[in-house]
């Protein structure tokens, strides 16, 4: 900061200017030095004014700066040790130049603009995906449900003329290991005489093996293998007839027994879903 005060002689009016670049409470680094009379500033003011314009008084070009006994004279320097910092290299080249209206500048930064709108946009909407994604599958059934859903079985376990009870999806699955009597007795069965009316051939996969879901068409029940009038299943709940091929043959039940979905991988292996 630079503050100038000069006062002239008691034979000529007063003139006194100040003028302060900067505010500071900083202290004076120079003391103020007495100003020999020689060097005062006298201006007098024309008598024909009333008022008077400091701003024709004022020192133009090079300014010297004196001090006398009745003068303060203060000389700060602010802070001049901080240096501003050169943000140039992180600027873009259109707003560099301070000449240059922002408005001509606008389309390409417009086109910046759009730019991390859009990225933003792709950023959000992969983001969504992903959380949707996760919470669909996050509904499916966990693997251990999965892993039920198929059953797989050893055939050579099961020897022939028997039937076997595995339990899957929560309802009873049975396993039969025709002979070939039985089979020989249910492909000549009179499809005419069945209440639903199915050959053979269409309900297994190979005639030795017979795959069914051991509930009773009627009301749910659990059939008995291997008893009955046709040496089937038997349903004791009312007494429904079913023959070696799941057919109902007698008895309130209205269907055969389901066949579920089955494939053998080899000779030796049954899944079953
Ligand atoms: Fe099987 Fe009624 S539930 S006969």
């Amino acid at each position: 900061m630079i503050n100038i005060v000069s006062r002239s002689g008691s034979v000529a009016p007063y003139l006194k200017s100040t003028s302060q670049a900067v505010a500071s409470q900083l202290k004076p680094l120079a003391a103020p030095v007495p100003l020999p009379a020689e060097k005062r500033v006298h201006q007098p003011l024309p008598a024909t004014l009333t008022s008077y314009s400091l701003s024709k008084s004022l020192p133009t070009g090079n300014v010297s700066i004196t001090s006398g006994p009745a003068v303060t004279t203060q000389i700060r320097y602010a802070h001049t040790d901080i240096q501003i910092p050169d943000f140039s290299a992180y600027r873009r080249k259109d707003v560099k130049d301070s000449n240059v209206r922002s408005r001509e500048s606008a389309d390409t930064r417009k086109a910046f603009t759009y730019m991390l709108v859009g990225g933003g946009a792709v950023a959000s909407a992969y983001a969504a995906k992903t959380v949707v994604g996760e919470f669909v599958s996050s509904m499916s059934a966990s693997a251990d449900v999965l892993a039920l859903a198929k059953i797989e079985v050893k055939l050579s376990d099961i020897p022939e003329g028997k039937s076997v009870t595995f339990k899957w999806r929560g309802k009873p699955l049975f396993i039969r290991h025709r002979t070939s009597s039985e089979i020989e007795t249910e492909r000549s069965v009179d499809l005419a005489s069945l209440r639903d009316p199915q050959h053979d051939n269409d309900r297994v996969q190979k005639p030795e093996w017979l795959i069914l879901i051991g509930v009773c068409t009627h009301l749910g029940c659990v059939p008995i293998a291997n008893a009955g009038d046709f040496g089937g299943y038997y349903c004791p709940c009312h007494g429904s007839h079913y023959d070696a091929s799941g057919r109902i043959r007698k008895g309130p039940a209205p269907l055969n027994l389901e066949v579920p979905f089955y494939e053998f991988p080899d000779d030796s292996t049954l899944i079953v879903g």
